[in-house]
């Protein structure tokens, strides 16, 4: 019967929840640009507040970039540990948004209403999904589900770089039974899922120099190589015809997918028309012999994220640049190295710069792919859970995105994770007028009261 009351004090406690949330909202925590290092900061001190006006013992901790927040509730049962992050992307191009990117507001929409505003669905609003839901437990039975850690991370969006010495340096504090990880999606249009298969990252931005500095391109243009034409050969020449990737070793490692889980992704039925079709497209671009969803879940890509040089103002400037540039990242699977990847991208661009121009290499992070084990019963028991909340049953499904600290945690802490969210693919995670659906919230707070509930 307490459960009945915890979703009862949900349903009428929303509106204060979402006030909550705005104001965390409000927070510009970009942790990729340092401009924004205080706001990180202002949301990981928030976010501690928050956790010790619950009960927890709770404190932000410094690492070399942004802090961490770390609390701890005591109690009996089963030890839970709930991670997610309270860094954003960057709010560019900001001429794109409907209003200001930390002006949070409800807007009305033909699907629904909305939360919008950066970070609402990824991670701020997913991450208060669970502290919600602790508070309406608080409220009810007098004591947080315990015992239970609390792990937010503040540079999540840009490659973890504190988070391994973090966890390494503090491996008691962080070690619990299971892992909870509230940073992924529904399926399609409102199915509840548990991911179980993430891919990794491997980021690389890469200067070419050609001449000395900037040229005027009727006197020197024809006669001295212009970089950017160097970047764009190399670029082009990253995927084959049949949108293979073409750095030499770059599969080698890379395994089929068991029968049994491409069985089972052909029966989720993925709309692969409709999913191009909301985007606008029609033709899927990669690997010709693949199916769209084992594409994104279970396959290698490459992709430039950006491409900049030479002269990009208002009206035209006949330069031949000095420098060319571009931020590319690889998406992994399990069985690639991303060190090993890292060190044969670049051992390609080599063989491809021309002997009087140079190129320089910045690393950006990375992170392992992984694949989670769900022999532990409670991915059965939060999976029944989430089918009684959302009326469907729940999927096991991978994700094309990356969350490095999934693979970590098994890793470093030898613990599994389940990851359990409720963002929708038309988000628009890290894009312009990003937006996490009210029933999202409302109903993933009642999730997780739901699975605290079947794992107590
Ligand atoms: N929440 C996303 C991961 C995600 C993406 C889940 C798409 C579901 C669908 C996460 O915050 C993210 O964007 N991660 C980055 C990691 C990178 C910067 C190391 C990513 O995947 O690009
Ligand atoms: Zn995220």
């Amino acid at each position: 019967m307490s459960l009945e009351a915890v979703l009862a004090r949900i349903d009428e406690t929303l509106p204060e929840a979402t006030d909550r949330l705005f104001e965390l909202l409000r927070i510009p925590s970009i942790s990729t640009d340092p401009v924004y290092r205080g706001h990180c900061a202002r949301a990981a001190e928030w976010l501690a507040d928050e956790l010790r006006g619950l009960g927890f013992d709770a404190a932000t901790r410094p690492t070399p970039g942004h802090p961490m927040v770390v609390g701890q509730s005591g109690g009996q049962g089963r030890h839970l540990l709930f991670y997610g992050h309270y860094d954003v992307q960057p709010v560019d191009p900001l001429d794109l948004w409907h209003r200001d990117p930390f002006d949070p507001a409800i807007e009305e929409t033909p699907a629904g209403r909305v939360i919008r505003g950066r970070g609402a669905s990824d991670d701020k609003g997913q991450l208060m999904t669970f502290v919600e839901a602790c508070r309406a437990w608080k409220h009810v039975h007098g004591a947080l589900p315990g015992p239970l850690t609390i792990f937010f991370e503040g540079e999540e969006e840009s490659g973890s770089p504190s988070l391994v010495p973090f966890m390494q340096a503090h491996r008691e504090e962080l070690s619990a039974e299971i892992a909870l990880i509230c940073d992924t999606g529904l399926f399609g249009d409102g199915q509840p899922a548990i991911t179980t298969m993430l891919r990794g990252l491997l980021g690389e931005e890469i200067t070419i120099t050609g001449p000395g500095k900037d040229l005027h391109s009727g006197s020197y243009g024809g006669a001295a190589m212009n970089p950017i034409r160097v970047l764009t050969k190399i670029i082009a020449s990253l995927h084959d015809a049949e949108g293979r990737i073409t750095v030499p070793g770059f599969y080698d490692g890379v395994t089929e997918l068991p029968e049994a889980v491409r069985a089972q992704w052909q029966a989720l039925a993925f709309d692969h028309v409709k999913f191009l079709g909301d985007v606008g497209l029609s033709v899927p671009a990669g690997e010709h012999d693949r199916t769209p969803l084992e594409m994104l879940w279970s396959r290698p890509t490459c992709e430039v994220n950006g491409i900049w040089g030479g002269y990009t103002g208002a009206g035209f400037k006949t330069v031949l640049p000095s420098k060319a540039h571009a931020k590319i990242s690889f998406r992994l699977v399990p069985g690639q190295d991303p060190q090993v990847l890292r060190d044969a991208f670049r051992a390609h661009v080599r063989t491809m710069v021309p002997f009087d121009c140079e190129v320089a290499f910045h690393e950006h992070g990375t992170g392992p792919a992984s694949v989670m084990d769900i022999a532990d019963p409670a991915f059965e028991a939060a999976r029944a859970a989430l089918g009684t909340e959302w009326g469907r049953p729940a999927a096991y499904i991978g994700c094309g995105g990356s969350i490095p600290i999934a693979g970590y945690f098994k890793e470093v802490l030898g613990m599994d994770a389940m990851l359990i969210g409720f963002g929708k693919d038309d988000d628009q995670i890290h894009s312009p007028n990003e937006k996490y659906d009210m029933t999202s919230f409302h109903k993933g707070i009642r999730s997780w009261a739901r699975i605290l509930d079947a794992l107590a």
